[in-house]
């Protein structure tokens, strides 16, 4: 199968100029999987709570409609973020689109820094999505530094975590690799580039997004400064196998009797 990411530079709150660049970055775009980074369309850093209100939407919205053609026309599934109204919060979330076939959506569990002050954090189990004969999981950037997150997915069943983030820490990218090493999944995390200076916050986003397999290997990385897009084959099949060698199976080896989780 065939996956992507389209790393972008979202210009804040022009939501109908963001949209336009991903239609432009995916004109000859096919694959089965395309991953958008987090809140592409509205950018990241706001300065209150009512301003980040004024660009929710629900999953009806805007954003859903737009995703839905992008699906059309790249005949992909869709991952990508946005903010949710849900019966009067808000939340950092993701939809997941196939068409007018399939609409998921996954809000964000573990909040980084002041998006606690805007945002709900999400109170729904990770879930997987079978999909064309794909298990296909969720999480959204900050989620990554909480190997649970990864860890429920893949327990799961997922074979692929869709990973739309908006980096400005450094470590995201290595530790995917160990993510999708531990778990045998793959993943694909799609990043934003570009600079946000909104409020108390000087944020610059560090683009490197990445495919990683799950053998840990990066099979694509985008530049750190500049909006990219990169497709990448993949045989899904290797993440249904959890053995590292005849005598460790990575999942069967697991002893959670013996570990503490509270
Ligand atoms: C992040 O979770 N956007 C860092």
């Amino acid at each position: 199968m065939k996956v992507a990411y389209i790393q972008t530079s979202p210009i804040f709150g022009e939501k109908e100029q963001n949209f336009n660049q991903i239609d432009d970055l995916s004109t000859d775009l096919k694959a089965d999987l395309i991953v958008l980074p987090e809140l592409f369309a509205t950018g990241y850093t706001f300065k209150s709570r009512d301003e980040a209100n004024k660009l929710a939407e629900s999953s009806n919205g805007k954003t859903y409609q737009f995703l839905k053609s992008l699906s059309f026309k790249t005949s992909a599934i869709i991952v990508g973020g946005f903010i949710e109204l849900l019966k009067g919060k808000i939340y950092n979330s993701s939809l997941l689109v196939f068409k007018d076939l399939i609409k998921a959506t996954y809000q964000k569990i573990h909040l980084f820094n002041q998006e606690k002050l805007w945002f709900s954090p999400g109170k729904e189990k990770y879930r997987v999505y079978d999909i064309n004969n794909t298990k296909i999981g969720i999480m959204i950037c900050f989620d990554w530094i909480f190997p649970e997150a990864t860890r429920s997915l893949a327990l799961q069943g997922a074979e692929i975590i869709a990973h739309p983030s908006n980096l400005v820490l450094p470590y995201c990218q290595n530790a995917m690799k160990i993510r999708c090493l531990e778990n045998r999944v793959f993943a694909v995390t799609t990043n934003r580039i570009g600079k946000e200076s909104r409020g108390d916050n000087r944020f610059l986003f560090t683009g490197g997004s990445q495919i990683t397999s799950y053998n840990g290997e990066v099979l694509a990385k985008a530049p750190k400064d500049e909006i990219h897009v990169e497709v990448v084959s993949i045989d899904v099949s290797n993440a249904q196998n959890k053995k590292l060698n005849d005598y460790n199976d990575l999942f069967k080896d697991r002893n959670p009797q013996l570990y503490t989780y509270e």
